[in-house]
Order: structure tokens, then sequence, then C-alpha cells
């Protein structure tokens, strides 16, 4: 496994956190290479939960070096925090196990404000952001008017950039939105501050990737959200602000995608979606609020309860096939356990005609409604299991079909929140 890219294959919250800590055994470096404090990766360790925000799941393991890429939008008081909550637990964190990139930006607290006044702004057209300020900060960066890590650990630097980026930011708080100006002083007061206690773990990470990989280190691309919440490829304008598959890593972390040897994505045995937008196979009713239930399904990052539904093989194999997948797999199958039967959308229906895929001038999934198949469900506990032919005849049955919707093999089934709650799947 020299490089492998592990992504969220829906629409987030696939449970890539315990996936990624799991494959990151196998690395020697882990890189996040996009996204930001939106993101919430739950590991749990010995019945201890992490919630890793910006830093990658690498961390709980020894020996391996951890990337902040140049594409995450970094919230240097979250990333702080995340910093001192695992040295608090006893995991170190220094520069040869944690490292920053300088050219990654930064989220100030007008790129906050702005997200969240612009989603009030939208009514009824609003995203349902994290209010993380992960758009405002992405919108700045290609108009060229962000500042990056490099900035804060540069007093004069930041001081010139922040002056008339906040001039330009106040005008807007002020006469667009008519909210409280922000103090420059105080910001860049905070700004400075940051940038000294960051500053050790800053470089240039897109060098070290690529000499960890040209020295035959194994190097592990973990991505945040998921490809049907991608800028380009997603449910836009109900997507997030960064390219969230494996062809986010060259921009973001400054690796050549073709050096990119094993794509694998995450998904759960059913799907959640957070936030507004189209869901085709969301259920409102009883079922859905049971794979809630079940699931714990509420964000690891605001706490907002998780729209629900049935796995959606069509935006599944979209997904897929968008990311160049060698291979999937499926998380929280133990939730569906004791559901009378499961359900699969293999199809979607719109104006009487039927699309197996994705179909392009619907890319936004507007107004389809899934047509589903049926699969019986299994009433054993399979927590405790760890071998596929040990698990029952339907949810051995179920795996074998979802592979046959989907059409790429699955290769793991994750059956609990712990590290060794899994099962590998033998290939067909
Ligand atoms: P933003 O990334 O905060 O701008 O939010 C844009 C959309 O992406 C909203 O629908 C969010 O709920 C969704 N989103 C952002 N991050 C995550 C995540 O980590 N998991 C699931 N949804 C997310």
């Amino acid at each position: 496994m020299p490089s492998v890219s592990v992504f969220g294959a829906q629409w987030g919250d696939e449970g890539k956190g315990k996936m990624i800590d799991l494959l990151s055994r196998d690395a020697d470096v882990v890189v996040r290479y996009q996204g930001g404090a939106n993101a919430g990766h739950t590991v749990v360790v010995q019945g201890e939960k992490y919630v890793l925000h910006h830093i990658p799941s690498g961390i709980l393991h020894d020996g391996k070096v951890n990337v902040i890429g140049n594409g995450v939008a970094v919230e240097p008081n979250k990333l702080l925090e995340e910093i001192e909550g695992l040295r608090e637990r006893g995991t170190t964190i220094d520069p040869s196990r944690l490292q920053i990139s300088a050219r990654a930006h930064v989220i100030f607290e007008h790129h906050k404000l702005l997200d969240v006044l612009a989603e009030t702004w939208k009514g009824e057209g609003r995203i349902g952001t994290t209010g993380r300020g992960i758009g405002p900060c992405y919108a700045d960066k290609a108009a060229r008017t962000g500042l990056r890590v490099c900035d804060l650990v540069n007093e004069e630097d930041c001081r010139k950039r922040l002056t008339a980026v906040l001039a330009e930011k106040n005008a807007l708080l002020e006469k667009v939105h008519g909210a409280e100006t922000l103090s420059l002083e105080d910001e860049l007061e905070k700004a400075l501050a940051f940038g000294r206690q960051l500053a050790p773990f800053v470089c240039d990470t897109a060098a070290t990737v690529r000499r960890a990989y040209r020295d035959g280190k194994r190097v592990l691309f973990e991505a945040a959200q998921g490809v049907m919440l991608d800028l380009d490829h997603g449910t836009y304008p109900f997507v997030t602000s960064s390219s969230t598959g494996p062809d986010g890593i060259a921009a973001g972390a400054g690796f050549p995608v073709r050096h990119i040897e094993r794509a694998i994505g995450i998904a759960k045995a059913y799907c959640t979606r957070v936030g507004e937008g189209p869901f085709p196979s969301e259920d409102h009713g009883a079922e859905g609020e049971r794979i809630r239930e079940a699931g714990h399904e509420y964000g690891a990052t605001t706490g907002r309860p998780r729209r629900c539904g049935w796995f959606d093989g069509v935006a599944m194999r979209y997904a897929l096939e968008l990311s160049g997948a060698d291979g999937w797999i499926v998380t929280n199958v133990d939730v569906l356990t004791g559901f009378d039967e499961l359900k699969v959308a293999v199809a979607y229906e719109m104006d009487g005609k039927r699309f197996s895929d994705l179909p392009a001038e619907l890319a936004d999934l507007d107004g389809v409604s899934p047509v589903y198949e049926s699969h019986p469900c299994w009433s054993e506990d399979i927590t405790g299991i760890r071998v596929f032919e040990e698990l029952p005849e339907s949810t051995r049955s179920y795996v074998r079909w979802l592979e046959e919707v989907v059409r790429v093999p699955i290769e793991m089934l994750s059956v609990g929140p712990e590290r060794d709650q899994v099962i590998p799947v033998p290939a067909l």
C-alpha cells in the first residue's frame, strides 16, 4: 500500500474516522487534504471516544507522521484545542508527528460570522452549513484575498494583509448585514498568538509527502465529507466548498494523482445527510427514525439530528465510478439488525422515466424518486463476529447483493465502533 486514498462515498459521516484509524496502522504518513473543522472524525479506542476535526486519525498510532495539507481550511483556535485535548489524554504531539502546511488557508472570525449571516439571507435556499466559515474561507482563497498559515507566522505580512482584508469584511458586516464590526487590533493579536503557537508545526508539507513517497514510505490520504458533497460533482449548491474525493489530493496535498495506487470508498449500510439538499432515499417515517436512533445519527460537529434513509445504490455507483474506487468498505452494518426487510434504491424514477445511473441532467437529484428492491434482514447480534463465513446467511447474501448493485467489490464490513469490530470480505 505505498499510497492509498480513503474517502467518503455518500454525504459525509460514513464512519471514515474509524476506518482511517484502522487503515493508518499500515501507513507511515497520514494526510488530510481538504475541509476543516466542519468535519468530525470519530474514533473509539478501548471505549474512549476521540473526535478529530483537523488532525488525521493516524495521530492515535505511534510512529506516524500526520499532515494537515495545504487544501485544509485551518481554524487555529479549534486546531489548538484539538492538540491540547489530545495531549491531555496522553497523546504526544510534536513536529515529528504533526505537520501543518504553510500554504493552508486560515479561518478567521469574519469567515464564521459571514457564513452564518449569508445562510440567514438565503432563507429557504439555505445550505445548512456547519457555520464554521468553510465557504467564506475557500471563497477568499479563490478570490486571492485569504490569509494562509505562513501569514500568521510573519507579523509584518499578517498586519498588512489583515488590515486590507478586514476593511472589506467590516464594510460587509456593517453595511450589508447590519452586524457589528471586528476590531483589527484584536483580530491581529489573536492571529499572531495562533501563529506563535502553531509555528513549530508549520512547513512545506507537500514536499514532506512527496519525499516520503519517493523514499518508499506508505502514504494514506484521508478525506473529509463525502463525494455527494463535492463542490464540483456533488448535489450543488448543497455541497461543501472543496473536492472531497481522491481528485482533491493533487491540489490539496501537492501529490500527483497518478501516483495514487489505491482508492477506497467508505459508505454506511444506509444513508444519512445533514443540512439541506436532495436526498432521494430519505425516509421521513418510522424506519428513518429507527435508523437514526439505532445508529446514533447525530452530528459529531454540530450535534444536529441527521436525515436518515435507505442505501442508495445509484448514488453509490456514481460516487465510486467518479473516484475510480478499487473497493469499498461498508460501515454500521450492525445498525440494520432486526429490521423486517432492508431496502436499497437500485434506480431512480422521474416523470415516468427510469434511470439506473445518475443522469447528468439530474445531477442535483431534485425531484427524483427511488426505485427500491428489498432483501431479508437478520435478527442475530453480529457485533461480535470477525469472520465473514460466521455471519448469518442473510447478512452474507445482503453484502453480496450490495456488491452486485454497486458493481465494485466490498473489502470490509464494520459492525461496531471499536477498532477491532471489522470483518474482511473475501473476494468473489
Ligand atoms: P459547510 O461545509 O459547513 O459549508 O457545509 C456545507 C454542507 O456540507 C452542509 O450541508 C453541511 O451539513 C455539510 N457538511 C459539511 N461537513 C460535513 C461533514 O463532515 N459531514 C456531513 N456533512 C457535512
